[in-house]
């Protein structure tokens, strides 16, 4: 062999190692070990669906449409809450659908049963929860899937023996399903989900303190809990009357909120759903000082055991007060915001808050400057909540890269499908005469299925 062949060779080895060497270095799996989502997750409950159910004995499978069969009133007002429309929301589709999302934990809230989805994820590459191992769900059941949070993310759990059984709150009722008699755990089933405080990482967190805010009126709302607000009893038959069973004590299950509902038709479900403002507002006060008039507003929270707004951190109250001349010419608009306020970037953390805490009142006072060329007549006072600002709503029509057509369809008209927001308040006043129109729930209703957009 000639030095220039030898030379060849130790070249080509060289070169053979060296790629050997980066290719051990970038290769993905080297340093990846999994890691148990419990051990990640530790007491968060929310980490892990709830296991496969099995068909319930005298019912089949676990559906809330096979529950519907018999309840059938519990069913359709089920139908129109946000709970059953926990997955077809556009938001929450939207947000799905980033590539950044980590939607496997997402889904663990919005559809919490196993049978409801189409993969489970036991462990983490790494103890990393942007990588999800994704094994297949042999008992995947896509029209439960649809169902969101159904009957049984609430009603069904598993026996000793693997068998699926309804947990109740009453007995002595002879369903012809498995019932266990267990209200404390079904009561409080709600903070599994609504108290979620919890620090992914710098920017991802989850900060529902429902649960702790309702915790923290004890000394004013007693042994309340959410149901006593959110489930209004009502004195009917559990199931349809041809079962021939006694009427009782019930509850609605339409769990209605803030009165921002998911879909523009599901307005005329929120009175008889159970809505109602928690807040009390005074009549608007105003005097005429030398050269001004000055109004003043007093909001209380007087309803809800919890913040006015409670939960999702971009929801927000607006007042507005407008002066108007006789013409009916705007002459000055005045804002308020209450609600919290968050910096996201470089750390997530909350800068601000101004919510409403339960009986707290909010004074908001304001002067109006008087000249000879202005001549204030009227005032109206309105008060707005909102659920998504139209620089969110905007950002979610840039980024869906992963959306289906039909999905891509409806965000990039979101304010088509969607309500931002509803008028809950109004009132307007006659600056002489003192004359006052007060708005009824019922139109404000109205007004809010035909606004669109913030
Ligand atoms: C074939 C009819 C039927 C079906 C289907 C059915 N139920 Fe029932 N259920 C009943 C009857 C009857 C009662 C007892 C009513 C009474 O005595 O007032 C009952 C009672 C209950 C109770 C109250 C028990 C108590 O004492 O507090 C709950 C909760 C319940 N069912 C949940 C469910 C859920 C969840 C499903 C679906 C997974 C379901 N049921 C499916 C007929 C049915
Ligand atoms: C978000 C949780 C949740 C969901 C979802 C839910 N329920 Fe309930 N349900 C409750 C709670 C809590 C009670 C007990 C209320 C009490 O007694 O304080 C209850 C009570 C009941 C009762 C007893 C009668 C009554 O009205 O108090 C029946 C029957 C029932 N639910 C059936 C259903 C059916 C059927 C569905 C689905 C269509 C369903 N529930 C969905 C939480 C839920
Ligand atoms: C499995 C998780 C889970 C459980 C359990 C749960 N919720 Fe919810 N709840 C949600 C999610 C998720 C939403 C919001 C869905 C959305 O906006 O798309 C929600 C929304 C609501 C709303 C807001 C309705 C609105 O439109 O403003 C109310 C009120 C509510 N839940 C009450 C309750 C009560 C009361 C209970 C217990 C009886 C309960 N929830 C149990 C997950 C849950
Ligand atoms: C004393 C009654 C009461 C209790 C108890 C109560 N709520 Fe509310 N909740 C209300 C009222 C009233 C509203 C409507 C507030 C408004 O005017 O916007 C509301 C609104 C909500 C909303 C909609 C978001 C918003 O800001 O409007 C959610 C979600 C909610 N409640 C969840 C819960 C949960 C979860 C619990 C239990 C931890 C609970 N509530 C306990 C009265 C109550
Ligand atoms: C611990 C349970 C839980 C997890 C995990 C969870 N959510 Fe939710 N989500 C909720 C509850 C509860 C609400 C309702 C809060 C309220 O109305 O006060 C909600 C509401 C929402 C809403 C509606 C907000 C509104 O104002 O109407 C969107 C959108 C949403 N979630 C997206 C997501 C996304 C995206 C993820 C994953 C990054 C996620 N959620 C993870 C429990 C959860």
């Amino acid at each position: 062999m000639s030095l220039a062949q030898k030379k060849k060779i130790y070249w080509s080895l060289g070169f053979l190692f060296f790629s050997l060497g980066i290719a051990y270095l970038l290769w993905p799996s080297r340093s990846l070990e999994p890691v148990s989502v419990n051990q990640v997750f530790a007491n968060a409950h929310w980490a892990k669906p709830i296991p496969n159910l099995p068909p319930l004995a005298g019912v089949g499978e676990v559906r809330a449409e096979n529950c519907g069969r018999c309840h059938t009133e519990i069913y359709q007002e089920w139908k129109t809450s946000t709970h059953a429309n926990a997955l077809s929301d556009i938001q929450f589709q939207s947000e799905l659908t980033k590539s950044s999302s980590p939607k496997w934990l997402c889904l663990n809230c919005h559809t919490p049963v196993a049978n409801q989805r189409e993969n489970l994820v036991n462990y983490l590459q790494n103890g990393d929860y942007k990588l999800p191992i994704e094994e297949k769900n042999p008992h995947f059941d896509p029209k439960m899937k649809a169902e969101a949070i159904t009957c049984a993310a609430c009603h069904v759990r598993l026996d000793e023996q693997g068998n699926s059984y309804v947990i109740g709150a009453n007995g002595e009722t002879k369903p012809p399903h498995p019932v266990r008699i267990q209200p404390e755990k079904l009561r409080q089933r709600c903070l599994d989900c609504h108290n979620a405080n919890y620090e992914l990482d710098d920017q991802l967190v989850c900060a529902f303190k429902t649960g702790n805010e309702l915790q923290a009126s004890k000394a004013t709302h007693g042994k309340e809990t959410c149901g006593s607000c959110h489930m209004q009893e009502v004195q009917r038959r559990f199931v349809k009357a041809e079962l021939g069973t006694p009427v009782r004590k019930a509850h609605k299950h339409a769990f209605i909120g803030g009165g921002v509902p998911k879909r523009f038709d599901l307005y005329q479900k929120q009175i008889p759903g159970g809505y109602r403002i928690g807040l009390k507002v005074d009549p608007i006060r105003w005097s005429f000082l030398k050269n001004g008039l000055e109004y003043s507003i007093s909001i209380k929270n007087e309803k809800a055991a919890h913040n006015i707004p409670t939960g999702d951190p971009e929801r927000f109250l607006l007042g507005r007060v407008s002066i108007l001349d006789q013409k009916g010419n705007l002459l000055e608009k005045k804002e308020i915001k209450f609600g919290q306020e968050w910096e996201w970037y470089p750390k997530a953390k909350m800068v601000s808050d101004t919510r409403i805490l339960p009986g707290e009142t909010k004074n908001w006072k304001e002067t109006f400057t008087v000249h000879s060329s202005n001549s204030p007549t009227r005032i109206v006072l309105e008060l707005y909540h909102i659920r998504l600002k139209e620089s969110n709503a905007e950002y979610m029509r840039k980024g869906n890269d992963l959306a289906t057509e039909e999905f891509k369809r409806k965000i990039a008209k979101v304010e088509e499908h969607y309500p931002f927001s509803s008028l809950i308040y109004k009132e307007e006043a006659d600056l002489r005469t003192q004359k006052r129109k007060l708005y009824s729930p019922e139109e404000l209703i109205r007004i809010s299925s035909n606004r669109r957009g913030e």
